[in-house]
């Protein structure tokens, strides 16, 4: 069969509707990738920066997952700024530079998850207690309010007394605007929760893995929740996730 060269038209046809439909994908998001850390609050506050997280363990990762428990005690040994740094990194760290991709998965790669470390007693080694927000882009801690916020992040969560035990307790809130705008209510009632469910596990397994002691914490009222960490009204708490080192 002979081929036959496209008329000039046609051509000029075939690119003004690759041009169009480009147009579209990008106005309605289909090559959305989020750069940024999502959030314009806390852009101006003093930062702590964490030591470059490790890509790689000694412990198998069919270990961590075979040995993982939720733990209720804690021992009174801080964490190391690097163990923080670790698990932040597991939750919501940048493993792909430039396109932003994050180490758990994301319904449209539109990251609506924000981290929250409330730190205690003991505490991380060389952080005061107060509450910090982690930035992913940077591998950094946004330092919030400082003082001791565990008590009230446990009477919040219905008096669980090891939320003020730990170390340090994780809070994940969603702004679920982020999925809703191109997903509807799916985006709230599954993708966001899902997202919040692939944090708290990368979360345990990361703390099994460097022998520390964690469990997810559902149970919460999600207002007070939100208050105590000093989240915008436009988010959500969906996760508690108290971590320290072994008792
Ligand atoms: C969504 C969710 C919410 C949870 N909430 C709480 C909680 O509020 N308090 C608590 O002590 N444990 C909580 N857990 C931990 C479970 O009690 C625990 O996973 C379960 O007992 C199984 O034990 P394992 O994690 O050691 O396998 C929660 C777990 C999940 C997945």
């Amino acid at each position: 069969m002979k081929f036959k060269r496209p008329s000039r038209r046609t051509t000029v046809t075939l690119f003004v509707v690759a041009v169009v439909s480009l147009l579209l994908d990008i106005a309605f998001g289909a090559f959305r990738v989020v750069r940024t850390d999502g959030g314009e609050e806390w852009q101006s506050v003093d930062t702590v920066a964490l030591p470059a997280p490790s890509r790689d363990g000694d412990v198998p990762v069919e270990t961590s997952i075979a040995n993982r428990r939720s733990r209720r005690e804690y021992g009174t040994e801080p964490l190391s700024r690097g163990d923080l740094g670790q698990l932040l990194w597991a939750a919501q760290g940048v493993t792909r530079r430039g396109s932003g991709y994050r180490a758990a998965p994301s319904a449209g790669a539109l990251y609506p998850l924000k981290l929250y470390v409330v730190v205690g007693t003991p505490g991380v080694e060389e952080l005061e207690p107060g509450i910090y927000r982690y930035r992913p882009r940077r591998h950094e801690l946004a330092m919030g309010e400082a003082g001791d916020v565990q008590q009230e992040l446990r009477r919040a969560s219905l008096d669980q007394e090891f939320v003020a035990e730990a170390a340090v307790d994780l809070v994940v809130c969603a702004v679920d605007a982020r999925t809703t705008a191109k997903y509807g209510q799916r985006g709230r009632q599954r993708y966001v929760p899902m997202e919040a469910g692939h944090v708290g596990q990368n979360v345990c397994l990361q703390a099994e893995s460097l022998g520390l002691a964690t469990v997810t914490v559902g149970a919460f009222n999600d207002d007070r929740v939100r208050k105590a960490v000093g989240a915008p009204a436009d988010q959500r708490p969906l996760y508690v996730v108290p971590v320290g080192t072994r008792a």
